[in-house]
């Protein structure tokens, strides 16, 4: 059941970049539950199909799936004006994301891209897509993106998504103040452990889970458990809703209280050897190319 009025968000016209799967279809599908007009974007066509015409289903709510890849400037500008032509969005969700846990030495100018160009370079054109729109028309706007904690922490084995991450918290901050007076807001949120295929496949892939017991239990969690979608969902209907129009700036942990104790980050992986190493890249390298053939299927 929700914690909020039904019709919370009727009136809101939302884009979740990253929205046919994952927590950005978990975010899709409650802000179209209390009444917002939602918009998915994702790389797959089909997938987004399929998640636009299962939410339609279960929320009675509009939702539309728009293939675009953010890491495309062009495609992005040309939706985004699309999207405008028919009325301005109201809110922007940066959930896209890439990511893969990696020795740092073993990374190639390559590797650091497929990540940098979805994360940092992806949400910074989004962004500003619809934020130089918002500033010409005198719209409201409301920006929240997805990050995680190791903006805080670093993220050893995951320095491509710490510091593309980073720059987006960075990002959220700096807009806050240069937007605030346009009435755009822009908050984050760092999700813990919500087991995701995404990123469960690429950052715990089995030679790993094997090697470390890690993502099998939660015991590094003060919390005892992993995230639930509807608790991170609960807490961006929040964050999108006019309940808190003064809260902008922040990056709100929702995790367990896990970076506190444990620091949330790959840190432990320091023991692997390099047989260790090579198992894990292979099983993330399948994984990549088994994605990529969907998306050309
Ligand atoms: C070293 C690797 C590697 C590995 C790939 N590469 N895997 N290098 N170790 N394990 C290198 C390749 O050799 C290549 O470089 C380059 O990286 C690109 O590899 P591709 O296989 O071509 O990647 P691509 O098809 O672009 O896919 C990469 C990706 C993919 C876009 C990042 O993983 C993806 O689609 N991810 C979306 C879903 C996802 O990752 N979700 C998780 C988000 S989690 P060379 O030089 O050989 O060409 C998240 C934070 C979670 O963001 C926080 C939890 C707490």
């Amino acid at each position: 059941m929700s914690i909020y009025r039904a019709d919370l968000l009727q009136g809101e016209k939302i884009l979740v970049t990253g929205g046919g799967t994952g927590l950005g279809k978990s975010m899709a599908q409650a802000f179209a539950a209390h009444g917002a007009e939602v918009i998915i974007w994702g790389r797959r066509g089909s997938v987004l199909d399929e998640t636009a015409a299962e939410l339609r289903e279960a929320t009675g709510g509009k939702i539309t799936g728009q293939a675009v890849d953010i890491r495309n400037a062009g495609a992005i500008d040309e939706t985004m004006q699309a999207i405008f032509d028919e009325g301005p969005l109201t809110g922007l969700v940066n959930n896209a994301a890439g990511n893969f846990v990696s020795r740092t030495e073993d990374l190639s100018p390559n590797a650091f891209n497929a990540i940098a160009s979805i994360v940092a370079h992806g949400t910074f054109n989004t962004t500003v897509a619809a934020g130089k729109r918002w500033i010409a028309g005198g719209h409201k706007g409301n920006i929240l993106s997805i990050v995680t904690t190791w903006v805080w922490t670093g993220g050893p084995f995951t320095v491509p998504s710490a510091m593309s991450k980073a720059g987006v918290a960075a990002m959220t901050q700096s807009l806050a103040v240069e937007w605030g007076p346009k009435g755009i807001r822009a908050n984050a949120i760092a999700p813990g452990p919500f087991p995701t295929k995404g990123a469960w496949e690429r950052l715990m892939p089995e030679p790993l889970a094997k090697k470390t017991g890690a993502g099998q239990g939660a015991s590094t969690i003060p919390m005892r458990r992993f995230g639930e979608h509807i608790e991170l969902a609960n807490l961006a209907i929040f964050l999108m809703s006019g309940g808190c129009d003064y809260l902008t700036g922040e990056v709100i942990a929702i995790d367990g209280g896990q970076w506190l104790t444990s620091g949330g980050n790959f840190g432990s992986l320091n023991n692997l050897d390099d047989s260790d190493w090579d198992m894990i890249k292979s099983a993330i390298q399948s994984t990549n190319a088994a994605d990529r053939a969907k998306r050309t299927a």
